[in-house]
This record gives structure tokens, C-alpha cells and sequence, in this order.
């Protein structure tokens, strides 16, 4: 019998986290911030495992340049930032004003702020404009997820080889695997799933940590 990764009660998710680093105030602020100021909106951002591991593997991986696709309130680029040295770069990309006010005033807080770089503009425009050469030694993608494809074929040519690409929502709350969910959010994840996988510029592995997490490191 092939053996599975363990199916998540709430219990067995709150014990993983009990037994990861401790969460600092300051994501802990930001995430009832986002809460209160964006209830519709809050659940987009990552788990508090996933940032502790976004942080542990920046820090892992020795990364000094990091592109992030999809900012929203800052939580996913604080805990790639913490994971950089102090002259570590961090381009944040995003197209809310409103959202990103809140991860500048917590860029600021975490003292991460010199960093970072925000681009307020449709991701795709920004990554097209970079140089097509492999600066970056990580990237992560957390933004709409009819672009993660675009996004997957602008990055992997601008990640040096041995970086490292990261993709959230792999699973897309488990919709991947129901034939009745054909929304285009859902199959484009669907079709990232499967043009990740076929792509021989990368090994790669899902995760199932929050809402699955794509790791895949650059030939
Ligand atoms: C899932 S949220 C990102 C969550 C974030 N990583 C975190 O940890 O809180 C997706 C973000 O992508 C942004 N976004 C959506 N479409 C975009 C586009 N075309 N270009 C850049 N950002 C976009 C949204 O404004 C939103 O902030």
C-alpha cells in the first residue's frame, strides 16, 4: 500500500502548529488586522505554517533575491524577507493600493521595510519588464490563479539554476479533484498542476501544507 501524508483534523493542525516555531505579535497583529479590515478577504492569506516555512526555506536556500507574486496584506513577504540576509532583496508585486497599505505599515513594524520593493501593477506587466536573465534564487506565487501559468513561464527562466520556485493553492481546496468544479480559477489551476509537471526546466514536489504548496527547484 502506498503510503499517504496524514489527512488534517483541526486538532492535528493545531498540535503542528503548537510544535512549529512560535508565530511572532507581529504576524499575529497582522493576521487579526487583516481579519478586521478585510473579512471577506482574509482567508487569501497564506497559513501560519506555510510563513514559517517560507521563512525557514529562504533561509535554507541561502536566497538572497526573492520575487513574491500577490502580496495582499503582507504576510507571505514578511516571512520571505525575515528569511534574507540584510542586503536580501524582496520584489513584492501586486495591484491593490488598499490591501498593500497594510503589509508597507507592517514591512515597517517587522523592520523588513528596506527590503522590499513594491510594484503596484499587473504582476505579468512587472515580471515581463525584468530582465530575462536568472536573478532570482526564489520566487513565490500566490496571486490570481488564472495567471499561474504566465507567472510559471515568466519566473522560471528569471530563477538561476538550484533556485527554487513556490506556488500556493496547488489543491485549491480540494476542487481539484471534483469534475463537477469548472470554474476557470479551478481548471487553471488544474492546467498549472499539469504544465508543472511536464516541464523538464524543474524537479518538483506538492506539498500539503495550508491549501497545497508546489516546491520545485530550477535544473
Ligand atoms: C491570495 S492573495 C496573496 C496573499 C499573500 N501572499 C499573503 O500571504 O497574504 C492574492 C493577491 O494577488 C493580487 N493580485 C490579483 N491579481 C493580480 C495581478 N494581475 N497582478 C498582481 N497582483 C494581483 C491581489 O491583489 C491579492 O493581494
Amino acid at each position: 500500500m502506498t503510503r499517504v501524508s496524514e489527512n488534517l483534523s483541526p486538532e492535528l493542525h493545531a498540535y503542528l502548529v503548537a510544535h512549529s516555531s512560535p508565530v511572532d505579535e507581529v504576524l499575529t497583529d497582522l493576521a487579526a488586522e487583516t481579519e478586521r479590515l478585510f473579512p471577506e478577504a482574509v482567508r487569501m492569506q497564506i497559513a501560519p505554517e506555510q510563513g514559517l516555512f517560507l521563512t525557514l526555506l529562504a533561509r535554507l536556500t541561502g536566497a538572497r533575491d526573492v520575487v513574491e507574486v500577490g502580496t495582499f496584506t503582507g504576510y507571505s513577504s514578511i516571512c520571505l524577507a525575515r528569511g534574507l540576509p540584510a542586503d536580501g532583496t524582496l520584489l513584492a508585486c501586486d495591484v491593490s493600493e488598499e490591501w498593500t497599505a497594510v503589509a508597507r505599515r507592517y514591512w515597517q513594524r517587522a523592520g523588513v521595510a528596506d527590503r522590499i520593493e513594491l510594484r503596484l501593477a499587473p504582476a505579468l506587466d512587472t515580471l515581463r519588464a525584468l530582465p530575462a536573465t536568472p536573478r532570482f534564487d526564489l520566487a513565490f506565487i500566490d496571486a490570481d490563479k488564472e495567471s499561474y501559468t504566465d507567472y510559471w513561464e515568466e519566473l522560471v527562466p528569471r530563477v538561476r539554476p538550484g533556485g527554487v520556485l513556490l506556488v500556493d493553492n496547488v489543491f485549491s481546496h480540494g476542487r481539484v479533484l471534483d469534475p463537477a468544479q469548472t470554474s476557470a480559477r479551478v481548471q487553471a489551476i488544474r492546467d498549472f498542476n499539469a504544465h508543472a509537471r511536464a516541464d523538464e526546466r524543474v524537479e518538483l514536489v506538492l506539498l500539503p501544507i495550508g491549501d497545497g504548496l508546489t516546491l520545485a527547484r530550477r535544473r
